[in-house]
């Protein structure tokens, strides 16, 4: 985790390269300057020219932005789309037929390509299928698919259509799939047979009839499988189907369904303060422009370059710079099935070098593993490999340490390449806070500045602006085009979280804590202000993780905290007391161990708690609320000099001080 107190003092400065700027598409900070001045001066007309610059309308938008039903803001409202039409049929009346789209690498290192003409043609016929099957407008589809070109194909199916998708990771346990299969009201699951990491074969559809068979799912009529390893599995006739018997015979063109800028796109479900995840749900017209523009300024992409972000689907990162910003601007990518480290922690720089990627897009947790694995064997460090064709490096998901991205600037960009270090989240849609790489200075350890049109700012807890140098609470002063429009199922929750009214209820709250640089205004984010974790750039609601603790016979209650980890960023520790007796030694592990795989099973591996420490009570005030500062400095293994007069049971402490 970035150390905020070296932040503060991080003074290095490191210019994009000359040779950068010179072809960036905003080139210097009087550019940049100039967009913002822009916005700032015109906000409507600022977008709705960018807007009818990007975006293909089948009917163009009169109307740019509706406040009147704040904060349920509408953009482009009367304006009429289709995103996959814009990601595809665009590229063959551009000329880009011919171009490979994705270059795909499984797992094994084998590569295939697809061309922009072959990508259309495979999403026309899936989304014709899928027609077949009934699914229409509105509809809502959940995808748990592996890293695939049919994964993306099937993402763009469902937009062809007008039916929202929500993909779910693969990662996540059948109960974490079923719950969102009910809460989207999903008619159909994609999915398949298995999925493919670090040369392990993994279910999915296994996970998907075990999610059914909890219940609750009456509304799903279809289940839709991509072959993947050619498993067995247990097909359920009138139910199950193969993707290759849907797209069989089907044709390969598809007319779009048009729909209107504020139609549905997808919902992504996300991490809150609650036990409940929130589907955040993102319309078409401002997601698509966002996605767009920001492959232009954040990514200065350019007709030649090989682009790679190694972010999943099944997370937002996924959606926006894998599903659908890359192919919007008819860029050629890369997609790669498996993990960082298989068949070694070369993977990335061996990937890069065989196929010239020029842009890179990776999280922190990535780089820090592999800096590891560089400096254990010298074989896998990124020296071995030819790294020339980078032009631009990007980082995401969580904040990156300045030893970090020192050794990502010189290691893999060579000192040649900028890096981008974007903030954003889910329900942002696309970046809100980064470098332009041929513009910004930039400072390891800080986003920086908000792209133009981004009105952040740091405040207090009730909406007052700070000075710089001040730390407080982040939040985008106005609405803009790729925002959350509401949480699914639950406007009430989407108001509170994000436009609480102690801000006016009009300024969108992010939920992390940012302070801005005193001389160059720059932000760093300073970490969540609520009750989620960021391990390994993955959102964890430690209420989520709590409520999969106390759901097993043997727990009483539980605190769950997190704790700075130089790896994953922060892990997720959790403190335990059981209806028994506080168990110790051998116990106490085969107990801890029974629950790390409980909560593997509610939620997913990626839930699972890093350490277990059991306790006869936990740290509580004397109105019963649980003190989970102390327990995050316990966590740390330091000592409490804060205030404990307000703790009922002091001496619990000392018990919980030690890990087992
Ligand atoms: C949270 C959002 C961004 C898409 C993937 C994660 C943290 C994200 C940065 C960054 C510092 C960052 C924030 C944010 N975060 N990017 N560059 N620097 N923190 O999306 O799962 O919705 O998580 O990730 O805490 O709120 P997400």
């Amino acid at each position: 985790m970035a150390d905020i107190e070296t932040l503060k003092q991080e003074n290095r400065i490191f210019n994009p390269p000359a040779e950068f700027v010179g072809n960036a598409t905003i080139s210097g900070m009087e550019a940049y300057q100039a967009m913002c001045a822009k916005a700032e001066q015109d906000y409507e007309g600022f977008w709705a020219t960018l807007a009818n610059e990007n975006i293909q309308w089948k009917k163009p938008f009169t109307k740019t932005l509706n406040e009147s039903n704040a904060p349920f803001y509408k953009w482009f409202e009367d304006g009429q789309l289709n995103v996959s039409y814009n990601c595809l049929d665009r590229n063959l009346q551009n000329g880009n037929a011919g171009k490979t789209a994705v270059i795909f690498e499984s797992d094994d290192g084998k590569s295939t390509r697809v061309t922009y003409q072959e990508l259309h043609d495979k999403v026309c016929q899936f989304a014709n299928g899928l027609k077949s099957l009934g699914i229409k407008r509105g509809d809502r589809v959940v995808i748990y698919m592996p890293m695939s070109v049919e994964g993306i194909a099937a993402m763009q199916a469902c937009a062809r259509i007008g039916a929202t998708h929500s993909v779910v990771f693969g990662g996540f346990s059948a109960k974490s799939l079923q719950e969102r299969i009910i809460d989207a009201g999903a008619v159909a699951v994609i999915t398949a047979d298995e999925q493919v990491r670090g040369g392990k074969q993994l279910p999915l559809k296994a996970i998907v009839d075990e999610a059914i068979a909890m219940g609750g799912c009456e509304h799903l009529k279809n289940v839709v499988i991509y072959q993947r390893t050619g498993a067995n599995i247990n097909f359920v006739e009138g139910r199950d189907r193969w993707m290759k018997d849907v797209v069989a015979n089907q044709a390969s063109t598809c007319e779009p369904e048009w729909v209107d800028a504020e139609h549905p796109l997808f919902i992504l479900y996300t991490s809150g303060s609650t036990g409940k995840p929130k589907g955040v749900q993102h319309a078409s017209g401002g997601y698509l422009l966002w996605a767009m523009l920001t492959m232009k300024w954040t990514f200065d992409i350019k007709p030649e370059d090989v682009f790679w972000c190694t972010a999943d689907i099944g997370w937002v990162t996924g959606h926006t710079y894998i599903a659908y910003g890359p192919l919007a601007v008819g860029a050629t990518q890369i997609v790669f099935e498996g993990v960082p480290t298989y068949p070694n922690a070369g993977r990335f720089w061996d990937m890069i070098a065989r196929h010239k990627a020029t842009i890179f897009y990776t999280a922190p947790t990535a780089i820090r593993s592999l800096i590891k694995a560089a400096d254990a064997d010298a074989a896998v460090h990124p020296k071995q490999y030819d790294l020339s064709s980078l032009r631009l490096l990007g980082s995401v998901g969580e904040p990156i340490n300045p030893e970090a991205w020192m050794w990502y600037y010189r290691n893999i960009g060579n000192e040649k390449c900028p890096v981008v270090d974007t903030f954003w989240q889910t329900e942002t849609g696309g970046h809100m806070i980064t470098p332009l790489p041929g513009a910004t200075p930039m400072v390891p350890g800080s986003c920086t500045l908000p792209l133009p049109g981004i009105m952040t700012a740091v405040v207090d807890e009730t909406g007052n602006d700070l000075p710089n140098g001040q730390g407080g609470i982040l939040v985008v002063k106005r609405p803009w085009p790729s925002m959350i429009r509401t949480i699914w199922n639950d406007p009430e929750r989407f108001k509170k979280s994000y436009f609480p009214e102690e801000l006016g209820g009009k300024i969108y709250l992010a939920g992390d804590g940012a302070v801005r640089n005193e001389t160059t205004g720059y932000f760093t984010i300073t970490g969540r202000i609520d009750d989620v974790l960021n391990v390994s750039g993955h959102r964890m609601g430690t209420m989520e993780i709590e409520s999969a603790l106390v759901a097993n016979p043997l727990v009483a209650e539980a605190a769950v905290v997190g704790k700075p980890d130089e790896t994953t960023g922060e892990s997720i520790c959790a403190f335990v007391v059981l209806k028994r007796s506080r168990p110790t030694g051998d116990e106490a592990k085969q107990i801890a161990k029974e629950l790390r795989d409980w909560v593997g099973k509610e939620i997913g591996p990626i839930a699972k708690p890093k350490e277990i420490r059991f306790g006869d009570n936990l740290p509580k005030t004397r109105s019963g609320k649980i003190m989970r500062r102390l327990l995050r400095v316990l966590a740390k293994g330091e000592q409490i000099t804060q205030d404990v007069s307000t703790l009922e049971n002091p001496a619990i402490l000392d018990q919980l001080k030690q890990a087992q």
